[in-house]
């Protein structure tokens, strides 16, 4: 669709935006733009700056119209800031308020480590035994992912013991992409409250966060949002929650208003939205690239039409993928079940495997199992509709084909 907005690797094939998005060509020029900034005004260029924005003091504003329109949302719900763990916390502090016995936290089972450390911590920290407070919901056996009924039976069943719902958008492993509205709804119908982990879904599939009713979300930048490695983190609070001033939190003089934080006082009195939810000073150069990356999204037609240009590539690589033997899709089938990635189990011990496709003009990412429990591993493809082409999906197989024998 943008293809020619990106740097992408040279004689290679470039199916690996789940871990890393490529780098937008303005990239460069907008992060030169601020190092311009520093080098001829020195510390006034947080308040002076070439564009309308002026300075880099509202720095995360120049980010947030675009964002919003990503993920479904008023851009007083959405900023930049941290990282995506980093962000969990601080928002675990707010919505996760465990008290008498609505205390118990429903998740995914295989959910990425660094939010099951999140999660597990969490609990801990508020004396918690997460054997007992941590309820995860698994596939059933047999199969790879989970079904929305059974994620809804566990909500409706913890009921008023459930103080969190916290749930992945796309998981990272399966590639399944879940019914975030459902979730929302069932969640806050027994009075919990609901968070989304959305790594693998943001800039991936549409999304309505502020229709949806979630109370938070947390997502990371480098991804699809191809901001670039490390990127900082993106996060929703939803509007219902925007001026609440008595919300715990871990503050930082970055959340406190913007119109009297130079004032230096004691009293900490939060921006409105998502923005009160920021500790530091804004990490200017980390998100410059985002000025680039963002407004991609908009160009290419908005969010229903990139997943529009998105089923066509993957609904063709899983149709390619399905005639090679010996090899499983843990993905859905369902269209409306995934977003871009496809996730395939490859029987067998291939640590070599990653190397051996590059090597070989593809570039994907490879696991050694850690979910089923067997000696496989699982490759992950993603056809990002941003950047990638039909014809490059079809070479993709042809070269799996080759390198696996299959
Ligand atoms: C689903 C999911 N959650 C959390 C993380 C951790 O993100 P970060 O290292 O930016 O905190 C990742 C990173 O890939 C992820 O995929």
């Amino acid at each position: 669709m943008l293809r020619n907005h990106f740097h992408l690797p040279a004689a290679k094939i470039y199916l690996c935006g789940n871990s890393l998005g490529p780098q937008p060509k303005a990239a460069a020029a907008e992060l030169e733009k601020e190092m311009a900034s520093w080098r001829t005004r020195g510390v006034e260029g947080w308040w002076e700056g070439d564009g309308p924005e002026g300075g880099w003091l509202g720095f995360h504003r120049r980010l947030e119209d675009d964002l919003a329109g990503i993920v479904g949302a008023a851009p007083q719900e959405v900023t930049v800031a941290n990282a995506l763990t980093v962000n969990l916390h601080l928002l675990l502090v707010s919505f996760f308020r465990p008290t008498g016995q609505r205390r118990k936290i429903i998740m995914e089972a295989g959910a990425f480590p660094s939010d099951q450390h999140a999660i597990i911590s969490q609990l801990k920290f508020h004396g918690l035994d997460p054997a007992t407070d941590l309820i995860e919901v698994k596939p059933r056996p047999g199969e790879h992912t989970i079904i929305t009924e059974d994620i809804l039976e566990a909500i409706q069943e913890a009921g008023e013991e459930l103080a969190l719902v916290l749930w992945t958008g796309v998981h990272y492993y399966t590639g399944q992409f879940f019914d975030l509205a459902a979730i929302a709804r069932a969640g806050r119908s027994v009075g919990a409250k609901v968070g989304f982990d959305l790594a693998h879904a943001v800039g991936n599939v549409p999304l309505q966060l502020h229709d949806w009713g979630a109370d938070f979300a947390v997502w990371c930048s480098y991804k699809y949002l191809n901001g670039g490695p490390g990127a900082p983190g993106g996060l929703f609070v939803h509007e219902r929650h925007a001026s609440d001033e008595e919300l715990p939190r871990f503050a930082g003089w970055w959340g406190h208003r913007e119109r009297d934080r130079f004032l230096m006082r004691r009293e900490f009195r939060p921006e409105q939205g998502a923005a009160g939810w920021q500790i530091s000073t804004v990490p200017v150069l980390g998100m410059a690239p985002l000025l680039a990356s963002l407004p991609l999204f908009a160009k290419a037609g908005g969010m229903t039409k990139i997943r529009e240009r998105s089923l066509q590539l993957t609904n063709r690589l899983y149709a390619l993928v399905a005639q090679l033997d010996g090899l499983t899709i843990l993905t859905p089938r369902d269209e409306k079940a995934r977003g871009a990635q496809l996730s395939i189990y490859v029987p067998g011990h291939r640590p070599d495997l990653e190397h051996q496709l590059s090597a070989a003009g593809l570039v994907v990412d490879y696991r050694q199992d850690n979910l089923l429990g067997t000696e496989g591993g699982i490759l992950r493809l993603a056809p990002a509709p941003l950047y990638a082409e039909l014809e490059e999906v079809e070479n993709a197989v042809a070269i799996l084909r080759q390198v696996l024998a299959v």
